[in-house]
């Protein structure tokens, strides 16, 4: 792929695709196998080993992992999960296909995700479960919340869609506790087919449902025209499964590629006052860095600090909204100033251009042009 010059915008995002990548595709093109062939089996297979879990089941986003795991833990109508307001709001919509309501708690003020002690405040005689998000990569406290989950009989899907890689804090890789949990492939992700998504099933049964589900309720051994139940067109193209392959045979020296960037970024910041940088972690844990999201000084205008990086060629983005304060999720009840910690993250965190093959001087740029913008 060709390089960025001194002068084009740097872009927030970029994925690493080169010959190998291309090498693969080919391979399937020319297979003329081009869904549900041996490249999307292969695809699960190696994820599954590198995450070092029983199985892994290809799905076609993140969002579609999401729906699918909600329908596994069979929440709906009446029942009511635990979740992060700080969030993608893929991780609420999930729910709402399914007819079961988000009950937001706010997060911690360092790690970014749910609080495990609002958690707690927040079971009532409808939870039925908790939706933990690993937001901008870093480790959710499970063990906390798989206690709170076990005390009250609920269920968990874990959010793992933007940390792949993510170590928690018991040493154990993020996705692999046992738990049903998601992963997603967007272009801006750690790995990428364009669009795309895994989950980890919690046992053999879940498996074979996900896989039913995602293929129009088929199962296995049937025809085209045969279904046990209701399913969705959830599959991942074999061509992104190539994609997927290509990547996570490079994928430890991406992650490693987006640490360093991560370090570069935090030396070269930490001369801007009132700036707060992302931890990369704590005890055993370990981010997976997905972003590199700052939170600009108290009182600083976001946007205005968007634009002036922009005028100055650097792509930048306010990240994240709170969801709950999206109309959809208004018309639940939900209104500002009920998760203060979210929100007063939201109106401060902004992410800045980020992907390993970022180079110093790209860094040093990125640097210097958010230091003027905040000055
Ligand atoms: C936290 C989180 N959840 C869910 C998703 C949804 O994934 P996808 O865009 O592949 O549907 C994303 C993707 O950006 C995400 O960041």
């Amino acid at each position: 792929m060709a390089g960025i010059s001194d002068t084009e915008t740097i872009p927030l995002a970029r994925p690493e695709i080169g010959a190998r990548e291309e090498e693969l595709v080919l391979e399937v093109l020319r297979s003329g196998r081009l869904s549900l062939g041996p490249m999307g089996e292969r695809f699960e297979r190696a994820f599954a080993e590198w995450l070092g879990v029983g199985d892994a089941v290809a799905v076609s986003s993140g969002t579609a992992g999401l729906h699918l795991g909600v329908r596994a833990l069979g929440w709906g109508p009446g029942d009511e999960v635990l979740t992060s307001p700080f969030s993608f709001v893929a991780s609420a919509n999930c729910l709402l296909y399914e007819g079961a309501r988000p009950v937001f708690c706010d997060v911690d003020p360092g790690t970014l995700n749910l609080d495990p002690a609002a958690a707690a405040d927040a079971v009532g005689e409808r939870t039925a479960g908790v939706l933990p998000v690993h937001i901008f990569g870093y480790p959710a406290a499970m063990p906390e919340l798989e206690g709170l989950a076990a005390e009250n009989g609920l269920g968990i899907l874990e959010d793992a869609c933007e940390a792949l890689g993510a170590v928690d804090s018991e040493g154990g890789r993020v996705g692999a506790r046992g738990n049903v949990a998601t992963f997603a492939f967007y272009a801006n992700k750690q790995l990428t087919t364009g669009e795309g998504g895994m989950i980890v099933p919690s046992d053999a049964e879940v498996a074979v449902r996900l896989r039913s589900e995602r293929n129009q309720g088929r199962a296995a051994d049937m025809g085209w025209l045969d279904h046990v139940g209701l399913g969705f067109n959830y599959r991942l193209s074999d061509l992104a499964a190539a994609l997927g392959v290509a990547q996570l045979e490079k994928l430890d020296s991406l992650l490693a590629g987006r640490a360093k960037v991560a370090s570069m970024y935090e030396e070269g910041l930490a001369c801007i006052d009132g700036l707060r940088m992302p931890i990369a972690g704590r005890g055993e844990e370990v981010r997976s860095w997905f972003v590199y999201t700052v939170q600009i000084p108290q009182g600083v205008d976001l946007s205005a600090t968007v634009a002036r990086l922009a005028a100055l060629g650097v792509a930048s983005k306010a990240y994240l909204p709170c969801i709950h304060l999206f109309p959809h999720l208004r018309e639940l009840g939900y209104r500002e100033g009920q998760f203060p910690v979210a929100e007063a993250a939201s109106a401060r965190s902004l992410a800045l251009p980020f992907f390993p093959s970022m180079t110093e001087s790209q860094v040093a740029r990125v640097c210097e042009a958010l230091a003027q913008s905040l000055r």
